[in-house]
């Protein structure tokens, strides 16, 4: 089929006060990115983590970055080493760090540095309920979510769980960055459809930056 988008320049939509949408802005790299993807979780591979609640994550995770997130029954934490692996996350590839960077000032946040990049694998069905990213030190800094693969429902709402949602598709090659105001903002993904990605097959990947550690803290997100 003609794809009559294939060579549209990337877009932006605006998503709230402190949020956007890049549209296609990490398409001409996604084949990279999915490559240095794959060499991360060679290393550090995707689990499915159990919540403090006790409830095994439909979404598979890994990390690389400083620090990486994890939950076990005590708890969320970054800490510095992978609990599978005994060993320290792999390092952010530098192809990951370059997007980041570029959408961040396209987004309005040229000074964001993050030290964390979580890295979830949907399968069908797979799915993160309604959440505030919470677990970081500085809660105006951005996060930088990088849509891979097959198509999901995002959902984004406010600062209270029973806030309006807004519902958006996002597509292989979507960014959403958000801080400062809605840093807060509830959000999630509603279950994965079942489809074959040309790139990805059946999943939809995606790659979140945060600031976790403290290094940066009270760095101007006003
Ligand atoms: C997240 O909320 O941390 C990830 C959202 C996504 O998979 O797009
Ligand atoms: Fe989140």
């Amino acid at each position: 089929m003609l794809d009559l988008f294939a060579d549209a320049e990337p877009w932006q939509e605006p998503l709230a006060p402190g949020a956007t949408i890049l549209r296609r802005f990490a398409l001409s790299r996604a084949a990279a990115l999915f490559d240095a993807m794959a060499s991360v979780a060679a290393i550090s591979p995707f689990r499915h983590m159990v919540t403090p609640g006790g409830h095994t994550m439909s979404v598979a995770m890994t990390n690389c970055g400083t620090l990486g997130w994890a939950t076990d029954a005590r708890g969320y934490v970054y800490a510095e080493t992978d609990p599978v692996t005994d060993k320290l996350w792999p390092p952010i590839p530098p192809l990951f760090a370059a997007l980041c960077h570029d959408a961040a000032v396209e987004a309005g946040y040229p000074d964001f540095q993050p030290d964390a990049c979580l890295i979830n694998r949907y399968a069908v069905g797979a799915k993160l309920s309604l959440h505030q990213d919470k677990d970081e030190p500085d809660l105006r800094a951005p996060i930088v979510s990088v849509s891979l693969g097959l198509p999901a429902i995002f959902q984004f709402g406010g600062l209270r769980r029973n806030d309006p949602l807004q519902r958006l598709m996002l597509e292989h090659g979507d960014v959403v960055v958000w801080g400062r105001e809605s840093r807060l903002f509830y959000h999630g993904i509603q279950p994965l459809k079942p489809g074959v990605h040309p790139l990805t097959g059946e999943f939809r990947y995606n790659l979140t930056f945060r600031q976790a550690g403290m290094a940066n803290k009270n760095k101007n997100y006003s």
